[in-house]
């Protein structure tokens, strides 16, 4: 079975499926899981779970619950970030405002306990409602770790990763390392989907602080620039800071977290990202994955069929929104 016809009826299922709670919290919710998005972390849970085994639908729910997850975590990081624009069209937040989107969020990351409830009576459900939390946690630290980044001008690269495997790969772990355990997985294969989420994870956030800045593409469907707009300390403004000096730094730092005028920052910082030819760095930088990603992959090879998972390696390292 291939990974697109399993995707489209997995689409079917998460289309049909009822949110039951009051309509004015499930409303903003619909609305979020209505804009779409590319659906990457539920298929890296049906990749990891028809890596084992075939019986599909069986891992539906998991799939979605990581999917509810992940718009969870958008509602609230709309929030954080002052984000209007999500998918093209307004944040939850824009339109609902901060208080329904803050309860709706709440009530999302609940319910998605109320669906990994099937699987209560599998050997593996203590398993997966832990490995669930973790993920949970680790993501409020990654976003928490965000924030402060914010307040702080100078950020090293390893702190940079460490925040992103926390806000970004924890999940995309969770979706491959759960999906395996679901499939009954033997233990210690569980280390190298861990391992292959971390990486997957970390180039995705890379791709997706590059492309918050670099993109064009109309799928995007978010505001243009919005980590200069907040002074985010992402991958292009670590890798700048690595390469000036530290009297041309300091200038930097200054200008990046000026109070003037929104496009006027944005020009001056443009000019520095221009000079010291950060598009193309930062795409190295990225592209520095591919190996450990591919040896990964070998790993897992030897012992779970991977070639949904590989289908999906591909379309992330093209990816344009
Ligand atoms: C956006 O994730 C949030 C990040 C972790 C960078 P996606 O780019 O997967 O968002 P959608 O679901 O496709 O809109
Ligand atoms: C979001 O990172 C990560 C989580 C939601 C946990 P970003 O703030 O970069 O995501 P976008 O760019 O708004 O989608
Ligand atoms: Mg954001
Ligand atoms: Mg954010
Ligand atoms: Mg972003």
């Amino acid at each position: 079975m291939t990974f697109v016809i399993m995707s489209r009826s997995f689409t079917n299922y998460l289309e049909e499926s009822q949110i039951d709670m009051l309509p004015s919290l499930a409303e903003p919710i619909a609305y979020t899981l209505a804009s779409g998005g590319k659906r990457i972390r539920p298929r890296l849970v049906l990749a990891a779970y028809g890596a084992y085994a075939s019986d599909t639908e069986v891992v539906f729910a998991l799939a979605r619950a990581i999917e509810y997850f992940h718009n969870f975590s958008l509602i609230h990081d709309d929030i954080m970030d002052d984000a209007p624009l999500r998918r093209g069209r307004p944040s939850a937040y824009g339109k609902y405002g901060a208080d329904r989107a803050i309860l709706s969020g709440d009530a999302m990351l609940v319910y998605c306990y109320r669906i990994l409830e099937e699987y209560q009576d599998r050997a593996c459900y203590g398993q997966l409602i832990s490995g669930f939390s973790q993920m949970a946690i680790g993501v409020c630290e990654g976003q928490q770790m965000d924030m402060e980044f914010e307040e702080r001008e100078i950020i090293q690269r390893h702190e940079y990763i460490t925040m992103i495997s926390k806000k970004t790969a924890d999940l995309l772990s969770a979706a491959l390392v759960l999906g395996a355990r679901l499939a009954s997985a033997p233990e210690d294969q569980l280390l190298h989907w861990h391992r292959m989420g971390q990486l997957l994870g970390v180039a995705f956030q890379m791709e997706d602080d590059w492309l918050d800045y670099y993109s064009d593409h109309p799928a995007l469907g978010k505001q243009k620039a919005g980590d200069v707009i907040q002074k985010k300390k992402s991958i292009l403004y670590i890798t700048a800071c690595e390469k000036l000096d530290s009297a041309e730094r300091s200038r930097f730092v200054e200008l990046y977290h000026a109070d003037l005028d929104t496009k006027l920052r944005l020009s001056q910082v443009e000019e520095i990202f221009e000079n010291l030819s950060i598009r193309e760095a930062v795409r190295a930088d990225i592209e520095g994955y591919k190996a450990e990603i591919t040896e990964t992959m070998k790993v897992l090879s030897q012992f779970a069929n991977i070639v949904a998972l590989q289908e999906l390696a591909d379309y992330l390292a093209g990816r344009k929104y």
